[in-house]
């Protein structure tokens, strides 16, 4: 069948790498997609959020699935998009519904969802700019950190975690009052801090069953020992060498079911996956935040690591198929180590030409950032190239990016040398 990803990252490289490996993808087109999509598909130049751009080539095409990348399309609800349209609604959407990528849209029905299914998390209460004194009433009764989170989208910069009351009380403010992070900051959630370390799970559901595939730890901070500002993540991990047997029974059975069941019992049309946000505290899981859409890096790491044909998986998927299928696993520990560009994630420059991707063997090299300039690969963006591996552990696989990172090169190049350091 033909097939189409929306996005142009790491995660949508990763998806094309996998799909165009299966013997059921007859052409696949990748939607704006990077320079590294473009050596294995055919890129489009759409903006992922066009839905008249993407149902025009979709019927020019003639695309049967549709694989969603990144979550803004899915909140400003894609899914919908393609099941309310008569010429589309017989395309496979891999992807939840707008009621469905509230869970990630807002951090506010993420909690009330939590709350209502019984699903272990942090406690909370939410406030607008008419509550802002409340809320600060209400800081003053939680012991530090104090945890603000703007409740709309905010690219993964909308959590603010403050040692200090004073300070913690005019974040508030200047969310609320004076708009921090737009519209996105017009309610915030404030929530205890839980204090342990975090993992992350990956579970796919057709709305009736589910699969729980491999789990993963990323390294946001852009610095060694994770100091410094958030990234979008700086390499990744799989599986997660504290998620044991007897640790994933908790969490299947207090979290993933619930999760699943509870977007039953509302109703929620959902065929897609979801990414849950956990920290470990004690023994117990407990969840952070839910995403609607796969993560990035960790698709990097969480991808390779699936031996089932992923086409026949995502297809399950849209269908409700998925109790049909199996899912196999490659045993081995798969990691990526992100290149960024110089001063990312602030300002950097672009079109910096890179060299020694050919070079690289024992690795697979997914684009992030990047794009052909004259038929030379340049970067485009912050984060530029994930480099994954895949050994008996994840010690040995790190030693192979990091070998192989060594043969790539562009002006300003960085990377995190200490990935994994806290396992
Ligand atoms: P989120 O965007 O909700 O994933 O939050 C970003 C980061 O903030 C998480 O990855 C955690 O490191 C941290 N964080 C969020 N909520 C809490 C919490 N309740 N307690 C401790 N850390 C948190
Ligand atoms: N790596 C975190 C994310 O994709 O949200």
């Amino acid at each position: 069948m033909n097939i189409l990803v929306l996005g142009s990252g790491g995660r949508e490289h990763t998806f094309a790498y996998k799909i165009a490996a299966s013997e059921r993808c007859s052409q696949l087109f990748v939607a704006p997609g990077n320079a590294g999509t473009a050596s294995i598909a055919t890129n489009l130049p759409l903006s992922v959020t066009d839905f008249d751009a993407i149902k025009k080539a979709v019927l020019e095409h003639a695309i049967e699935m549709v694989v969603i990348g990144p979550e803004d399309p899915l909140v400003q609800g894609v899914y919908d998009f393609f099941k309310e349209d008569a010429d589309l609604k017989q395309v496979k959407v891999v992807g939840p519904s707008k009621r469905g990528a509230l869970l990630e849209g807002s951090k506010e029905r993420a909690k009330e969802f939590m709350s209502q299914h019984n699903i272990p998390t942090a406690a909370y209460e939410s406030f607008t700019s008419k509550s802002l004194e409340a809320g600060k009433q209400f800081l003053e009764t939680l012991k530090p950190p104090y945890v603000l989170k703007a409740d709309g989208l905010a690219a993964g910069k909308g959590v603010l975690i403050l040692n200090n009351l004073d300070e913690a009380k005019q974040e508030l403010e200047n969310m609320l009052a004076h708009s921090k992070f737009g519209e996105a900051s017009s309610k915030v959630v404030i929530e205890e801090f839980l204090d342990g370390i975090e993992l992350s799970v990956f579970v796919l559901t057709d709305g009736k069953d589910y699969k729980i595939l491999p789990t993963a730890k990323d390294y946001k901070r852009i610095g060694e020992g994770d100091q410094g500002l958030n990234t979008g993540g700086m390499g990744a991990i799989s599986p997660v060498p504290f998620a044991n047997r007897e640790f994933m029974q908790k969490i299947e059975e207090r979290i993933v079911k619930p999760t699943v069941n509870g977007l039953m019992e509302e109703n929620i049309d959902y065929k897609g996956f979801v990414f849950i946000g956990l920290i470990k505290v004690d023994d117990n899981p407990y969840v952070i935040e839910y995403n609607v859409r796969m993560g990035d890096p960790e698709t990097e790491v969480v991808l390779p690591r699936i031996q089932t044909d992923l086409v026949s998986l995502l297809e399950a998927t849209a269908t409700q198929n998925l109790s049909k299928i199996s899912l196999e696993i490659d045993e081995r520990a798969a990691t990526t180590v992100m290149v960024v560009s110089g001063g990312y994630p602030e300002a950097y420059e672009k079109g910096k030409e890179i060299s020694g991707i050919e070079k690289v063997e024992d690795s697979i090299v997914f684009h992030a950032g990047t794009t052909l300039k004259e038929e030379k690969v340049v970067t485009n963006g912050g984060r530029v190239i994930a480099v994954t591996s895949l050994d008996k552990d994840f010690r040995k696989a790190l030693k192979k990016s990091y070998q192989e990172i060594e043969k790539l090169s562009f002006d300003k190049m960085y990377y995190r040398t200490d990935i994994g350091f806290d396992l």
